[in-house]
Protein backbone atom coordinates (compact mmCIF):
# COMPACT_ATOMS: atom_id res chain seq x y z
CA UNK A 1 0.00 0.00 0.00
CA UNK A 2 2.73 2.32 1.06
CA UNK A 3 5.20 0.77 -1.37
CA UNK A 4 4.40 3.59 -4.37
CA UNK A 5 5.04 6.31 -1.43
CA UNK A 6 8.22 4.74 -1.55
CA UNK A 7 9.08 4.27 -4.78
CA UNK A 8 8.18 8.12 -5.34
CA UNK A 9 10.48 9.28 -2.63
CA UNK A 10 13.32 7.14 -4.36
CA UNK A 11 12.52 8.27 -7.88
CA UNK A 12 12.16 12.15 -6.76
CA UNK A 13 15.67 11.57 -4.79
CA UNK A 14 16.86 10.72 -8.15
CA UNK A 15 16.70 14.70 -9.02
CA UNK A 16 18.36 16.28 -6.58
CA UNK A 17 20.16 19.04 -6.20
CA UNK A 18 23.11 18.68 -4.09
CA UNK A 19 26.17 20.10 -5.36
CA UNK A 20 27.57 21.08 -2.16
CA UNK A 21 26.52 18.54 0.25
CA UNK A 22 26.72 15.55 -2.02
CA UNK A 23 23.62 14.32 0.13
CA UNK A 24 20.74 13.22 -2.16
CA UNK A 25 17.41 13.01 -0.41
CA UNK A 26 13.91 12.63 -1.22
CA UNK A 27 10.66 12.75 -0.06
CA UNK A 28 6.69 11.88 -1.30
CA UNK A 29 3.92 12.96 0.61
CA UNK A 30 0.12 11.41 0.04
CA UNK A 31 -2.08 14.21 -0.06
CA UNK A 32 -6.09 13.83 1.16
CA UNK A 33 -7.27 14.27 -2.84
CA UNK A 34 -5.28 10.87 -3.71
CA UNK A 35 -2.32 12.65 -5.24
CA UNK A 36 1.55 11.61 -4.47
CA UNK A 37 3.58 15.08 -4.14
CA UNK A 38 7.34 13.97 -4.29
CA UNK A 39 9.95 16.02 -3.73
CA UNK A 40 14.15 16.03 -3.65
CA UNK A 41 16.67 18.54 -2.11
CA UNK A 42 17.67 21.90 -3.74
CA UNK A 43 20.72 23.12 -2.50
CA UNK A 44 22.13 26.76 -3.87
CA UNK A 45 26.10 28.27 -3.31
CA UNK A 46 25.08 30.52 -0.19
CA UNK A 47 24.49 27.43 2.13
CA UNK A 48 21.65 28.00 4.28
CA UNK A 49 18.97 29.35 1.45
CA UNK A 50 18.86 25.54 0.09
CA UNK A 51 16.02 23.52 1.16
CA UNK A 52 15.34 19.92 2.14
CA UNK A 53 13.25 17.05 0.06
CA UNK A 54 10.48 17.43 2.28
CA UNK A 55 9.63 20.91 1.72
CA UNK A 56 10.26 20.60 -1.93
CA UNK A 57 7.31 17.96 -1.97
CA UNK A 58 5.21 20.04 0.59
CA UNK A 59 4.99 23.14 -1.85
CA UNK A 60 4.30 21.19 -4.54
CA UNK A 61 0.96 19.54 -2.35
CA UNK A 62 0.16 23.19 -1.81
CA UNK A 63 0.44 23.99 -5.09
CA UNK A 64 -1.68 21.13 -6.45
CA UNK A 65 -4.11 22.31 -4.03
CA UNK A 66 -4.37 19.27 -1.66
CA UNK A 67 -4.36 21.01 2.25
CA UNK A 68 -3.78 17.49 4.41
CA UNK A 69 -1.14 15.11 4.64
CA UNK A 70 -1.98 11.71 4.68
CA UNK A 71 1.26 9.58 4.98
CA UNK A 72 4.94 10.65 4.23
CA UNK A 73 8.10 8.97 2.94
CA UNK A 74 11.88 10.18 3.18
CA UNK A 75 14.80 8.76 2.22
CA UNK A 76 18.18 10.00 1.80
CA UNK A 77 21.07 8.08 -0.34
CA UNK A 78 23.76 8.10 1.96
CA UNK A 79 22.58 6.66 5.09
CA UNK A 80 20.23 4.07 6.00
CA UNK A 81 18.75 5.85 9.10
CA UNK A 82 17.04 9.38 7.69
CA UNK A 83 15.10 11.09 9.40
CA UNK A 84 13.27 14.59 8.72
CA UNK A 85 14.99 17.88 10.40
CA UNK A 86 13.50 19.89 12.96
CA UNK A 87 11.90 22.37 10.23
CA UNK A 88 10.50 20.12 8.14
CA UNK A 89 8.93 18.05 11.04
CA UNK A 90 7.46 21.52 11.30
CA UNK A 91 6.14 22.32 8.23
CA UNK A 92 4.79 18.69 7.62
CA UNK A 93 2.95 19.31 11.41
CA UNK A 94 1.55 21.88 9.98
CA UNK A 95 -0.21 19.93 7.57
CA UNK A 96 -0.55 16.45 8.74
CA UNK A 97 -2.15 15.31 12.24
CA UNK A 98 -0.72 13.75 15.42
CA UNK A 99 -0.81 9.79 13.85
CA UNK A 100 0.25 10.89 10.78
CA UNK A 101 2.49 8.22 9.72
CA UNK A 102 6.55 8.72 8.59
CA UNK A 103 7.65 5.90 6.59
CA UNK A 104 11.24 6.15 6.83
CA UNK A 105 13.17 4.28 4.15
CA UNK A 106 16.24 3.15 2.65
CA UNK A 107 16.80 2.30 -1.04
CA UNK A 108 15.13 -1.09 -0.30
CA UNK A 109 11.72 -0.08 1.05
CA UNK A 110 10.16 0.99 4.37
CA UNK A 111 12.59 0.56 7.27
CA UNK A 112 10.25 1.44 9.88
CA UNK A 113 7.11 3.70 10.08
CA UNK A 114 6.75 6.84 12.98
CA UNK A 115 3.98 9.13 13.66
CA UNK A 116 4.26 12.93 13.86
CA UNK A 117 3.92 12.64 17.43
CA UNK A 118 6.93 10.31 17.47
CA UNK A 119 8.93 12.83 15.53
CA UNK A 120 8.01 15.56 17.23
CA UNK A 121 6.14 15.44 20.86
CA UNK A 122 5.11 18.82 22.32
CA UNK A 123 4.91 20.14 19.43
CA UNK A 124 3.55 23.94 18.82
CA UNK A 125 0.58 24.11 16.44
CA UNK A 126 -1.61 26.78 14.76
CA UNK A 127 -3.81 26.11 17.85
CA UNK A 128 -1.81 28.27 20.08
CA UNK A 129 -2.68 31.33 17.96
CA UNK A 130 -5.65 30.27 17.83
CA UNK A 131 -7.33 33.45 20.05
CA UNK A 132 -4.82 35.76 18.70
N1 LIG B 1 17.98 17.37 3.92
C1 LIG B 1 16.73 17.01 3.51
O1 LIG B 1 16.43 17.00 2.31
N2 LIG B 1 15.83 16.66 4.45
C2 LIG B 1 16.07 16.64 5.79
O2 LIG B 1 15.15 16.42 6.57
C3 LIG B 1 17.42 16.85 6.29
C4 LIG B 1 18.39 17.38 5.30
C5 LIG B 1 18.94 17.81 2.91
C6 LIG B 1 19.28 19.28 2.99
C7 LIG B 1 20.65 19.31 2.37
O3 LIG B 1 20.50 19.46 0.97
C8 LIG B 1 21.23 17.95 2.66
O4 LIG B 1 20.15 17.12 3.06
C9 LIG B 1 22.29 17.94 3.75
O5 LIG B 1 21.83 18.55 4.90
Amino acid sequence: MSQDLFEAARNAMKNHYSPYSDFPSGAAIRGEDGKIYAGCNIEVASYPEGWCAETTAIGCMIVGGARKILEVAVIAERTDDFTPCGGCRQRLAEFADHDTPVHLCDRNGIVKTVTMTDLMPFAFGGEALADR
